[in-house]
């Protein structure tokens, strides 16, 4: 028998290198629970045979652990939510496996979620009476897009990179300097103490709401050998400058187009989501940027800009409130459009 006394979802993530499940009681996280692997940082990006194997080493421990903090039993769950789609296949499947398995077992309905929307919702985990519609910037190690959001199960991608992810310009660009993976925090630790005007890298001439990173990263690399080639140790000499000029171009690229995007749909109230939202330039800029437009401006708790279960969770709550159920047929999907 099931204690009545409401919805409980498990959500499980496990479309990279992080393995997570947390609790969403009736729209409210009780439980977050994440297993970070740090076997990938010596080999420079997350290797996804790898990335399989520790999540199957994880999963079970950190979905007890979510159980656990909630203060709950396995048999009170409501419904099993699980990152179905975008994300690396391997890794996808063993969440997917685990999400199935559950179900099967505890005869509960099972809930797919696409990553990138519950990035988006991650905006409403710790604030409940956000207003709609709202554009999303969402920045991640393999993402950058623009959605207007519109209701929690009602997004549009307005606006996405073409090439790189502003995560991977971050980290790409923190490689040249000779920097280990991720360098997106490193760069922006450095760049704290640097001077954001000394260097200029062109931004690149994109028309609509579309994002570009290669040529970025490219005129990095040609300044680099250029400069390294006279001095060698230029790098080491300038890194902090170096550092804060990167990051003032990229975010100015990324400003520029939620600018132009508010403008576009008139909406002012402006969240960010993803890894890179945990940038101090990019969340001083969309602070500033929010005070001289008049924009509401919403940036979640570090733990839920990078990935997590609580956004699963959160997301297969309001999917389960609009009866949406899958198949045990189903399956992971490495691309997926929404
Ligand atoms: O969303 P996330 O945790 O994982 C996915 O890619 O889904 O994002 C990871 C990305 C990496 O590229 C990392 O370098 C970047 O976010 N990142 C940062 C910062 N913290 C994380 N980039 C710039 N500045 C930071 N403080
Ligand atoms: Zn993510």
């Amino acid at each position: 028998m099931k204690a009545n006394d409401g919805i409980y979802l498990l959500g499980i993530e496990s479309s990279c290198d992080e393995t997570a499940a947390a609790i969403c009681h009736d729209g409210k996280i009780i439980s977050n629970i994440i297993a970070t692997q740090a076997i990938h940082q010596q080999y420079g990006g997350v290797v996804p045979e790898l990335a399989s194997r520790a999540h199957m080493q994880h999963i079970v421990p950190v979905i007890s652990q979510a159980i656990h903090q909630a203060g709950i039993e396995l048999n009170q769950l409501s419904g099993v939510a699980f990152t179905q789609s975008p994300g690396l296949i391997g890794a996808l499947l063993v969440g997917t496996g685990f999400a199935k398995s559950l179900a099967l077992s505890l005869n509960l309905p099972l809930i797919p979620v696409h990553h990138m929307q519950a990035h988006v919702l991650s905006n409403l985990i710790e604030k409940e009476d956000m207003t709609f519609p709202f554009l999303c910037l969402t920045v991640s190690g393999g993402h950058t897009q623009i959605v207007v959001c519109r209701s929690p199960l009602d997004m549009q991608v307005i606006g996405e990179t073409l090439d790189d992810a502003a995560g991977e310009a971050f980290d790409k660009s923190a490689k040249l300097l000779g920097l280990p993976y991720p360098g997106g925090p490193l760069i922006d630790q450095h760049a704290q103490e640097g001077d954001p005007h000394r260097f200029h890298f062109p931004e690149p001439q994109m028309e609509g709401l579309d994002f570009s990173f290669s040529g970025v990263k490219t005129s990095i690399l040609y300044f680099l050998q250029k400069m390294t080639k006279e001095n060698p140790s230029f790098v080491q000499d300038n890194l902090a400058d170096l550092c804060a000029s990167i990051q003032h171009c990229i975010v100015g690229i990324l400003m520029k187009k939620v600018k132009k995007a508010s403008l576009e749909t008139g909406i002012r109230t402006i969240c960010m989501a993803g890894g890179v939202s945990a940038n101090k330039g990019l969340r001083k800029a969309l602070v500033e940027n929010g005070q001289k437009y008049h924009w509401d401006v919403h940036i979640p708790s570090f733990a839920y800009c990078t990935d997590n279960a609580a956004m699963i969770a959160l997301t297969g709550y309001h999917k389960f409130l609009a009866g949406e159920r899958a198949p045990l047929s189903i399956t992971a999907s490495a691309r997926a459009t929404w």
